[in-house]
Order: structure tokens, then C-alpha cells, then sequence
């Protein structure tokens, strides 16, 4: 290791001891790093500091999949409108509400997130009936994952009684961005991310890892626009290459390369709620949720979409034939059993208390239990 590595890695050994999170060269040089004693070092530093900040806690939260129907067309996504082999499922309002007030009242899930493609048929009124009833009969704190809707349609959600939205923002790089998404915009989707936090969500966001021509930089500079949002949960996962996609051939994203994306966001944000996404578990399933929960991860994703329809819900291909991120008695067991091995213990988040700010939500959920 050269001078320059030294000094590097002092510096974020120093910031990590003082609880500063690291800046944009730091997290490129770490991004960058293949020495695995480097990797591993700075892993349990992000691990150290997640225990020291955030106590012993991993939450589970649930995740209803209410329609796959998208207008977009992004390149690698599997519910892209040009995919005419997928068949197309809209959940009955009823049938969402049902779901998340049994997940809260059966199954004990504090935090829900009601996730579709951009699907336009859910008006305002139905998503304000949807979130405003579930609230209501289940007190659950409802996050939103449903893309861009404009500014009226998210203040109106806010007082309904929704408090989080999961919006990635996928890249950083516009001209990435714009080719991937090619009837979005690369300044809208950064308004939505300024509005949104104005409006007073707790924001999940951030890239997608893998996407051609992205580099360490572009990766850096996601993981401080995440921070910069003002977000409190990172939210990102690899690539998987999707055949009925324009990206059918993309390379696979290499498991060191995510696991060093989880511990540099530790880093860069030692507070962040850092979840172990579906794509992760999908590609390299249990022994890198341990690994992942033990470099600074903190909170898992369970799969709460009726068994019907949950095969069509193809963002990359057999999304939902994995057992192990749906909920099922043996599925939630296991998630369960994973954190009690990495030392730490279940929080299923608490109750959604509508007066919430993003910042009680997050010391809410790292108290001692
Ligand atoms: N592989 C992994 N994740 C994907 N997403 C979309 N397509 C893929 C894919 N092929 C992610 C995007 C999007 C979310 C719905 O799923 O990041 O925000
Ligand atoms: Fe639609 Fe999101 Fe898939 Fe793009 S990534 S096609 S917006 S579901």
C-alpha cells in the first residue's frame, strides 16, 4: 500500500472513530480497493459504527406489490411497458388494505411500503382512501413507492397519513440516466427528491448498481446525493440482467462490489437505515445477508404480495420465486435467526406516530431495546 493509501486509510479509520461520516475521495478510493484485508477492515469499522449508533436492532419491513402496470420503459426493467410477454396485474383496492391491516394486526409489520410500476390508474382519491383506511384500522407507518406523481398528489398523500417514500434515483450521472429511462428526466426526478423532502417524508432512496457506464465516481457521488437529500434509508441493489429487456445481456455485479457499496454508505452516512435489498438476497441469498448485516446493513425487506399474482411482479426474472424474502412463517423465522447470529435482534420498527419526524423515526427505532 503506497503513501497516498495510507494516508487515505488513516483518514477514514479517524472519521469513523470520531463518527464523521467520510467524503467523496475517501469513498472512491474504497470503492476501488480489491485488497480483501482493506475490504474486511473497513466492513467491521461500519459494522463497529452501526452498533455504536444504531444498538443491536434490525428491523423487517413488509412490502405490497399493488400493481406491476408501468407507463415508463426504462432499459432494464422487466415491468417496462414494451414487455408485452408479462401479464399485467392491478390489485383491488379492498384486497390492499386487507393485506397491509393483516400484516399489522396478524403479523406484527409496523412499516409497509405499497409499491407499484408508475401506474396512473390508482387516481389520488383511491391511493387517499387506500392510505388514509390502512392508517386508520392499523396505525401502520405507510411508505409510498409508486414514482413520479406531482407535488399535489404527494401533499395530499402526507395528509392522508402516508410518512415515507421509497424513490431511487437510480444514477447520478444525467447521461446515464437518460438513456436508461427514456421517456424520464433527469431534473425531474432530482425535483421530486427536493420536494418530497420539503413535504416532510422519510426518504429511501438511491442507485441501482451495475448499470453500463457507470464508474466508482458516479457510484460515490450516489451514495453523497443519498445523503444530501436529506434521505434516512438507503435504498439499492444490484443489476440483474432481465431477457426481456434491452440490458438481456448486461454483466453480473459482482457480490464484493455490493458489499463494499454497503459499507461505504455506512460510512459516508454512519446514522442511515441501510436494508439488504430483494436483488441481493435473490443473487447470493443467506450467506450474504449475514455478511452484509455484519458490514454495516441494519434492516431487511419481507415480500407481502398475494401468492396469485406475486410471479408477475418481474422487475428482474423470477423476482418472486425466492421462499426466502417472502413472508412466510419459515422465511420470517430465518430472516430472524440471521440477525440473533449477527449478534443483533428484531425490531419491527414501532408504532407509526403521524406527528413523526424523520429524525424520531430514527432515533425511535435505535433505542435500546
Ligand atoms: N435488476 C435489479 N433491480 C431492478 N430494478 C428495476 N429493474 C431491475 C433489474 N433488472 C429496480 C430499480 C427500480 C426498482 C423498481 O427495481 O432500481 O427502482
Ligand atoms: Fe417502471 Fe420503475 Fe420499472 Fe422504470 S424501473 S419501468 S419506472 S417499474
Amino acid at each position: 500500500m503506497g503513501t497516498v493509501d495510507q494516508h487515505i486509510l488513516q483518514s477514514i479509520r479517524a472519521k469513523a472513530a470520531r463518527r464523521e461520516g467520510i467524503d467523496r475521495e475517501e469513498a472512491v478510493w474504497f470503492l476501488t480497493q480489491d485488497d480483501t484485508a482493506t475490504i474486511d477492515e473497513l466492513a467491521d469499522t461500519a459494522n463497529a459504527m452501526r452498533a455504536r449508533l444504531l444498538g443491536k436492532q434490525a428491523c423487517i419491513h413488509g412490502i405490497i406489490e399493488m400493481s406491476n402496470i408501468c407507463r415508463r420503459n426504462c432499459l432494464y426493467c422487466g415491468l417496462r411497458s414494451s414487455n408485452a410477454a408479462l401479464p399485467r396485474y392491478r390489485l383491488e383496492e379492498q384486497q390492499i388494505i386487507d393485506l397491509a391491516v393483516s400484516a399489522v394486526k396478524k403479523l406484527g409489520y409496523k412499516m409497509l411500503v405499497l409499491q407499484s410500476g408508475e401506474d396512473l390508474h390508482f387516481t389520488t382519491e383511491q391511493m387517499i382512501r387506500i392510505v388514509q383506511t390502512i392508517n386508520k384500522t392499523s396505525g401502520a407507518l405507510v411508505f409510498l413507492s409508486v414514482g413520479e406523481r406531482d407535488r399535489i398528489f404527494y401533499q395530499k398523500m402526507w395528509i392522508a397519513g402516508a410518512r415515507g417514500v421509497l424513490f431511487r434515483f437510480e444514477t447520478t450521472d444525467p447521461k446515464i440516466y437518460e438513456e436508461m429511462r427514456p421517456t424520464a428526466d433527469y431534473a425531474d426526478r432530482m425535483e421530486h427528491l427536493k420536494f418530497l423532502k420539503e413535504a416532510g417524508y422519510i426518504m429511501a432512496t438511491g442507485p441501482l448498481i451495475g448499470l453500463p457506464g457507470q464508474t466508482m465516481e458516479t457510484l460515490a457521488d450516489d451514495l453523497l446525493l443519498i445523503r444530501d437529500s436529506g434521505a434516512f434509508m438507503v435504498s439499492m441493489g444490484p443489476l440483474i440482467a432481465h431477457p426481456d429487456t434491452p440490458l438481456a445481456g448486461a454483466p453480473a455485479v459482482s457480490s464484493t462490489l455490493v458489499r463494499k457499496m454497503i459499507v461505504a454508505a455506512r460510512l459516508v452516512m454512519p446514522r442511515a437505515r441501510i436494508p439488504i435489498t430483494t436483488a441481493m438476497e435473490y443473487l447470493w441469498g443467506d450467506d450474504f445477508r449475514r455478511l452484509a448485516l455484519r458490514s454495516g446493513a441494519n434492516s431487511f425487506m419481507l415480500n407481502l404480495t398475494p401468492a396469485e399474482v406475486r410471479d408477475s411482479y418481474d422487475v428482474y426474472p423470477n423476482k418472486n420465486k425466492l421462499a426466502e424474502h417472502l413472508h412466510t412463517p419459515t422465511a420470517f423465522s430465518q430472516v430472524n435467526g440471521i440477525i440473533e447470529e449477527c449478534g443483533m435482534k428484531l425490531c419491527l420498527g414501532f408504532g407509526a406516530d403521524l406527528a413523526l419526524s424523520s429524525e424520531e423515526f430514527a432515533i425511535g427505532c435505535s433505542m435500546p431495546q
